[in-house]
Parts: structure tokens; sequence; C-alpha cells
């Protein structure tokens, strides 16, 4: 008997070339979103950038390491002020831009956790913390 798949990777996601559709996808929503958009120099490097990384953060092929080396992701946002609402943007952006291409729930809930303990990890501005782990404006 079948069972339900309840691991996310790059065949349950459409393969190298679905990951790359859906990445495309959020930076074109992310081009017109208010708070994300001003925070992007080029777009296209991103995006690149973000295939290669998801498509290796999924278990598919190494790509982004073997183009730009390990990726230090927190150390690589510190330089952009991301609070809650950034990461709220963001995360509602990414899953946008999934649940254009599928409606499997279970896909998509597994994408959310995951994606969402990264995002929280990138959070590295709190308007009303102030403690050695963040870094305030
Ligand atoms: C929490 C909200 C986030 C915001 C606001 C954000 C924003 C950004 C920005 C502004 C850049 C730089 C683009 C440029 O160089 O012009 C970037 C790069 C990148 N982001 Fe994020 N990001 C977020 C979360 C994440 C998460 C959760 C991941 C991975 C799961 C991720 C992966 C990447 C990667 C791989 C790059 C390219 C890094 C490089 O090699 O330069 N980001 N992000």
């Amino acid at each position: 008997m079948e069972q339900p798949k309840d691991r996310v990777d790059v065949d349950a996601l459409g393969g190298v070339e679905g990951i790359h559709r859906w990445v495309a996808r959020f930076y074109d929503k992310v081009a017109g979103e208010p708070v994300l958009a001003p925070m992007f120099t080029d777009l296209e490097r991103a995006r690149d950038k973000q295939q290669a990384y998801f498509v290796e953060f999924f278990g598919g092929p190494k790509l982004y390491s073997a183009q730009y080396g390990k990726p230090f992701l927190r150390y690589l946002h510190r330089q952009f002020k991301i609070g809650v609402p950034e990461r709220d943007a963001w995360m509602k952006l990414v899953v946008e831009a999934l649940r254009d291409q599928t409606d499997d729930e279970r896909l998509i809930a597994e994408v959310q956790r995951r994606l969402g303990d990264m995002a929280d990890k990138m959070i590295n501005h709190h308007s009303e913390k102030r403690d050695a782990y963040y870094f305030n404006a």
C-alpha cells in the first residue's frame, strides 16, 4: 500500500524545474511588495541564488554550495533590517508562490514549517527588544 508522503523533497516540489518556477514566481511577487522590494538591489541575482539554495535545502544537488560556498545565511542577511513584518511578508509570498503550483496542503504545511524555522532565524531586529543577540538600529 502506498504510504502518504510526509517528507518534502525536490521531487515532491516538481524537481529542480519546479523549484525554479516556484522561486521565480516568488521574486515576481517580491518586486511588487512594498516592505520587501526596497531591500533588494538585484532581484535577478537574488533569484538565481535562492533557486540554487532551495534545491540544496530540500535535499537536491548542492547547487548553492558548489557555486557560492557554504551558505551562512544569517550572516548574509545581517545587512538587512529583518523584523517580524519582514519575516511575515517573506513567508506570505513564498507560500503564495508555492500555492500557485500545488494544492497539496500537506506539502504546503511542511514547507511552511521548514522555511518558517529558517525565516525566524533571519530576524535580526526587534523594535521592542534589546539584548546582545539582536543588533538593533
Ligand atoms: C525572513 C525574511 C527574509 C528577508 C526579508 C530576506 C531578504 C533577503 C535579501 C534582501 C537578500 C539579498 C538580495 C540582494 O543581494 O540584493 C536575500 C538573499 C538571500 N536570501 Fe533571504 N530573506 C529572508 C529569509 C530568507 C530565508 C528564510 C532563506 C532561506 C530559507 C533565505 C535565503 C536567501 C538566500 C539563499 C539569499 C542569497 C544569499 C547570497 O548568497 O547572497 N532568505 N534575502
